[in-house]
């Protein structure tokens, strides 16, 4: 019998920040590795995510590959046979399953969608793009046509994955068990604990999620920050008057948020290092100790990104695509029968 899979998407870019790292890319990786016993591991690259907003055209190419080798260097096994790495658009069912989904999804149904609201609002109208309308269709043929039971994602996503599990029942419904739903963002969060659901903030204006197209990048520490420059935006964060440490993500965002990230590059609980810095009156102290683990962290990660084999990420990739186009053609055979474009059923 197939095991059940696990399935995330990251999106290429030059500018990969510690919120996509801890949010997404670490979670999956750590999940790969300890659960690949139990469940398959699709990691894939939206390339055709990628296009739904103006980028640097001649760029893509390059990204896809430092991506890829970014997860490498985050731990990601290549030899793992139950560990798919792959490109989106190298798979041409998502793109036909996504015509298909678009004919099924109300006008509606998308329009309401935040992210959407969120990306056109930094756009200037005539840059907006049906391609980013139609985004979130996108990402469920890339759930659907393989039929992960878990999705892990940062928040930001969680309406998609709702979205996604509205679709495909319906259309089972209409059309008999044509696709495994993805089980709710809540069993998610169950399954994935503490990781999951997670929002690194701005460190310039902690209200805001921390942001790999924020213009300024003066409040987001990316992954090929030069590790000093990372540890000044660390001391230069943004905190506030009360001159007390403790995690409060309301009254005191910034501070909570500093906390927050310290945990994570020290794979500690977030109690844990509460506990241990609550009451501090010097931010500047506490500022420092954050910055020194960035340094420490984005050292240590460029230099195993370094030492990537290309040749090697390259031939997974291939790999992969060959494997994951068998799977998702059937599905894609399968809907294609079921709305009565192809012969059978
Ligand atoms: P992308 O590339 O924009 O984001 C990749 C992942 O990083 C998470 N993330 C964060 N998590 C915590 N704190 C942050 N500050 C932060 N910023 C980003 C995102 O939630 C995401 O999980 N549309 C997806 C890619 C995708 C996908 C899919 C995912 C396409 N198809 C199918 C799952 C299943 C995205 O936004 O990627």
């Amino acid at each position: 019998m197939s095991k059940p899979i696990i399935l995330t998407g990251l999106r290429a870019n030059n500018n990969l920040t510690i919120g996509n790292y801890f949010g997404a890319m670490l979670p999956i990786i750590d999940m790969a590795r300890t659960r690949s016993n139990d469940y398959q591991v699709n990691m894939f690259i939206p390339d055709l995510h990628s296009i739904t907003t103006p980028v640097d055209y001649s760029a893509i190419n390059k990204q896809i590959i430092l991506t890829a080798k970014h997860f490498v260097a985050a731990g990601l096994p290549l030899d793992n046979p139950d560990i798919h790495l792959y490109r989106q658009s190298y798979i041409s069912a998502h793109s036909e399953l996504t015509w298909i989904l678009d004919c099924f999804t109300g006008f509606g149904e998308m329009n309401r969608m935040t992210q959407f609201k969120d990306k056109s609002n930094d756009l200037a109208a005539e840059r907006v793009s049906v391609g980013l309308f139609n985004y979130p269709v996108l990402m469920a043929a890339d759930m659907l046509l393989y039929g992960p039971e878990y999705v892990p994602v940062g928040d930001d996503q969680s309406q998609h994955i709702e979205f996604t599990r509205d679709i495909g029942e319906r259309m089972n419904k209409q059309f008999g068990e044509l696709f495994t739903i993805p089980k709710t963002v809540k069993e998610q969060h169950a399954f994935f604990g503490k990781d999951q659901g997670l929002r690194i903030m701005d460190l310039q204006d902690p209200t805001k999620k921390m942001s790999k197209s924020d213009e300024s990048g003066k409040g987001v520490i990316f992954l090929a920050d030069t590790p000093e420059a990372a540890a000044r935006k660390v001391m230069s964060a943004v905190t506030d008057e009360v001159a007390y440490v403790r995690f409060d993500r309301k009254n005191q965002p910034g501070i909570s948020n500093l906390l927050e990230i310290l945990a994570l590059l020290q794979s500690r609980s977030l109690d844990e290092v509460v506990k241990e810095f609550e009451g501090q009156t010097l931010y500047g102290d506490f500022k420092a100790v954050v910055a020194e683990e960035v340094r420490r962290f984005l050292t240590d990660f460029q230099r195993k990104l370094h030492d990537v084999d290309e040749v090697a990420v390259t031939a997974k990739l291939e790999q992969s695509e060959k494997a994951m186009t068998i799977t998702a053609n059937a599905t894609l055979l399968r809907t294609q029968q079921a709305v009565g474009l192809r012969p059978g059923n």
